[in-house]
């Protein structure tokens, strides 16, 4: 038998499998038009029974419900289907929001040169997220001022930083770990490591202790961000024994901190990084996400810790039903970035801003590193209204055919210093070697032997300006910038078509964040029905952007 024109809800045949019990109340509780479905359904606080009678669908959340199918109670009719409340404060792991102080299991993630910015943090954690404040790219003083910020909230919100692995910045990782330390933050996204660095197990170890029932307690919590399994391992694992017995010997830990050590992972929490905006190893999350919470399961039971380790679920999220799909998957917590760096908080410039609300998911592209250009290592930019993914990619193809700058074409040398560069390289080289006397004067010794490393800091001026000019909206300078960006940012353009997101000022952090969240919950029910048989009508499948006020109503 096929139900229809039952104003959306259809159910398409009836077996007595899918008859689950008999349904019994008031009968002006059973609803069957358009609006008063989509409110039952959007009511995430309470169930959903699905009612037979007379031959058509009812929706209600009022019940007294019998399951015994061979005694009609009186009065009952077919109960056909059903789904229980869905809670937000549920989505994710609780004991992630209990260790780190949250309501929701939702992350925005760390953006370099300040993107995710401490308004970010201050917005998230004050609805009861957390975000982190990206350091990558910035002088420690930058890093630290927003600390101080971040620190002199009149109330407190869970936030942290970003730690990135800088290998091509002797001591960086120290001077910001020493930052870290000194003021007391106590929550760090570790990111783009490839092995163990002994400032991050530094941070990790310091002020390690036992509490009054022999429980360890570590002050200082590490949320690890990878894309490679083999790194995964390293963070799931007790800090490396050397490291610790480094840290011993210079003084910044006790033998016995060293012993605890050894009983604690790296990282407790681990977001398994899918194609996302940024670094990327663009792999699909669907088949990421599985492998790293395969190998949490296998470290949890080989380690046995106390502590027991988490996944959460970085990138592609820009939707509803892509944060749905991170849930259904077992996340411990989401992270988000793409989608937040074009919110009016994020610390880039308006015009990126409009270039990202104007995205679609293919206008993007991967471009040569800044970072780790010489390594070949690549990064998803937006590609749409900026030549900066072709003009990279130009620079890294000189870089590998030309072993320095003196050897490059007139042509080439012209078309860089005209089109690129749009500066003699004489005078790009003297700006280089003047940044790198204060920052690190061991490039430019390198340089002087290496005239191929002479030609990768003069390109990597590029590289490293790039981003800067998008941040700072330099009018100029519009068709370099380097906006990092995954398919996620036009996932959620496309989502947002028609509505108030629409428009880049509309587009507020918690607002988002909140309907990616709502929007999963409701995804998550809806599927729940569908398990069950029942189909929807477009109108009532559409999970679309609600007002945060709409929300706060239904939750
Ligand atoms: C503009 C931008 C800058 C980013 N910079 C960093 C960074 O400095 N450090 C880091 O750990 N991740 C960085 N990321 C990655 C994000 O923290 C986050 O993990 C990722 O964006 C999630 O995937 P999504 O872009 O699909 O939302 C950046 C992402 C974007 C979009």
């Amino acid at each position: 038998m096929t139900l229809s024109g039952n104003n959306g809800l259809v159910w398409p045949s009836i077996s007595q499998q899918m008859h689950l019990g008999w349904w019994k109340g008031d009968l002006a509780s059973l609803k069957s038009e358009g609006a008063d479905l989509q409110t039952l359904l959007g009511n995430l606080t309470r169930p959903v029974f699905v009612v037979l009678k007379d031959g058509k669908l009812y929706l209600t959340n009022q019940a007294d419900i019998s399951f015994d199918l061979n005694n009609r109670p009186a009065g009952g009719f077919p109960l056909m289907g059903f789904a229980a409340p869905t809670i937000l404060e549920n989505l994710g792991d609780s004991s992630f929001c209990q260790d780190h102080g949250l309501r929701y299991a939702y992350v925005g993630g760390s953006m370099a040169h300040g993107i995710s910015s401490p308004e970010i943090a201050i917005a998230l954690g004050r609805s009861g997220m957390v975000g982190f404040i990206g350091a990558a790219g910035d002088s420690p003083a930058k890093v630290e001022k927003a600390i101080l910020q971040m620190k002199s909230l009149k109330e407190p919100v869970p936030f942290g930083f970003n730690l990135i692995h800088s290998p091509n910045e002797k001591g960086l990782e120290d001077v910001i770990v020493d930052l870290y330390l000194k003021h007391g933050v106590r929550l760090i996204e570790a990111s783009a490591f490839l092995a163990m660095s002994l400032p991050l197990v530094r941070y990790r170890v310091t002020g390690i202790h036992e509490d009054a029932n022999g429980r360890i307690v570590t002050p200082n919590k590490v949320i690890a961000k990878v894309s490679r399994v083999e790194v995964a391992s390293k963070f799931f694992a007790p800090p490396p024994e050397k490291m610790l017995q480094k840290l011993v010997e210079a003084g910044f830990i006790t033998e016995h901190q060293a012993k605890l050590a050894t009983r604690i992972p790296v990282a407790q929490d681990l977001t398994s990084e899918a194609d996302s905006g940024g670094h990327t190893d663009n792999r699909p999350a669907v088949s990421l996400h599985p492998t790293m919470v395969a190998l949490k399961n296998r470290m949890q039971e080989e380690h046995k810790y106390e502590m027991p380790l988490r996944v959460g679920f970085g990138g592609g999220t820009g939707t509803p039903a892509s944060a749905a799909a991170a849930f259904a998957m077992g996340a411990a917590y989401l992270v988000v970035g793409s989608a937040h760096q074009a919110c009016v908080e994020s610390g880039t410039s308006d015009a990126a801003r409009l270039m990202l609300a104007n995205a679609g998911q293919a206008d993007i592209a991967m471009a040569p590193a800044g970072d780790m250009f010489e390594m070949g290592v690549t990064v998803q930019v937006l590609k749409r209204g900026t030549m900066f993914a072709m003009r990279a990619q130009k620079l890294y193809e000189l870089f590998r055919k030309y072993d320095s700058i003196e050897s490059l074409p007139a042509a080439d040398r012209q078309m860089l210093e005209k089109t690129i560069f749009q500066d003699s390289i004489d005078n790009i080289w003297k700006g280089t070697a003047d940044f790198f006397r204060q920052r690190d004067p061991s490039q430019l010794e390198k340089a002087e032997q290496d005239p191929h490393h002479k030609m990768a800091l003069v390109f990597r001026w590029y590289l490293g300006l790039s981003p800067r000019w998008a941040v700072a909206g330099e009018e100029s300078r519009k068709v370099d910038y380097q906006i990092w960006c995954g398919p996620a940012m036009g996932a959620f353009n496309e989502w947002a078509k028609g509505s108030f997101f629409e428009k880049p000022e509309n587009r507020k952090v918690v607002d988002v964040a909140m309907n990616l969240l709502y929007g999963a919950a409701l995804e998550l029910r809806l599927t729940q029905l569908r398990n069950q048989g029942l189909k929807f009508a477009n109108h009532l499948s559409n999970v679309a952007p609600k007002t945060l006020d709409q929300i706060n109503s239904l939750i």
